[in-house]
């Protein structure tokens, strides 16, 4: 049976990223649609949802990577509408990709040390980015790999590398697009341990999007199920997976049985 978890964040503590009436329109198709949501600070927000649901869409707005068509989006009370992405990087937002996203020429600390640059716009010094570095190695388990090149190793390892990469920019918020995607139930569990680890050690806020719904609800704090860009439902895991509307979105795929 599954654990219920306790709520790590506290709830009356302002969001830590705000999202009012956030609309985006690729031509005539709303891929999100007037959706408005709040991010607590210290939580980890699994979402969830059938393919083209607007779940990366959604990713790709609270990080800068697309502007909303209509709607705003506030992170730590900042209203984030027109800044470039690299902007939401320096400001403490990271994310990864859905296909890892790494660099193959280089060593795995290589590519680590370039996550790095893109941090906050204060000036380290090179005994700094080196603790910096010794610190996310250790925590992602990559010290051993830490010289081979990035171009021989394996899936799991490679999304090691890109969630590492994201560490180093010292975020506060951190959203993971499919991290388990491709991963066997033994690798699923040690990422799961993973998150946990980093969420517990740094303090990080975790937004989880994820098609592994069992792995996602044991993971989360809560679960957010998005359905053609509209919030179908958000509550508890334990809530969400009872609820009738969720379970015939998903009746009869593979992963949430
Ligand atoms: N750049 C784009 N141009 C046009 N249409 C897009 C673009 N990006 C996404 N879409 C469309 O918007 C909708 C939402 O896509 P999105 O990638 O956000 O879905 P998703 O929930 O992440 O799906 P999946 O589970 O397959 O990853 C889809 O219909 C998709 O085809
Ligand atoms: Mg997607």
């Amino acid at each position: 049976m599954q654990a219920v978890r306790v709520a790590a964040y506290n709830a009356a503590a302002p969001p830590i990223m705000s999202l009012d009436m956030v609309s985006k329109q690729f031509g005539a198709l709303k891929a999100l649609d007037r959706l408005s949501l709040e991010i607590m600070s210290g939580e980890i927000l699994g979402i969830a949802g059938p393919n083209g649901a607007g779940k990366s869409t959604l990713l790709n707005v609270c990080t800068g990577v697309l502007a909303p068509s209509s709607g705003t989006v506030n992170f730590e009370g900042r209203r984030m509408a027109g800044l470039p992405a690299h902007r939401y990087c320096s400001l403490g937002i990271a994310r990864t990709f859905q296909i890892p996203q790494i660099f193959s020429s280089m060593s795995v600390e290589e590519n680590i040390a370039t996550g790095a640059m893109f941090g906050p716009v204060e000036r380290l010094v090179p005994a700094q980015v080196k603790a910096r570095l010794e610190g996310i190695l250790d925590l992602t388990g990559l010290s051993r790999q830490r010289r081979q090149s990035a171009s021989q190793v394996d899936l799991l390892t490679r999304k090691r590398i890109m969630l590492a990469a994201s560490l180093a920019t010292e975020p506060r918020l951190v959203f993971l697009d499919e991290p388990l995607s491709g991963l066997n139930a033994e690798e699923v569990e040690i990422f799961v341990g993973l998150f946990r680890r980093l969420h517990n050690t740094l303090g990080l806020t975790l937004v989880v999007v994820e098609h592994k719904v069992r792995a996602l609800a044991d993971l989360s704090d809560r679960i957010l199920i998005l359905n053609a860009g509209a919030l179908l439902c958000l509550d508890r895991p334990e809530v969400v997976m009872r609820d009738a509307r969720v379970i015939d979105i998903y009746l009869g795929a593979r992963n949430f049985a």
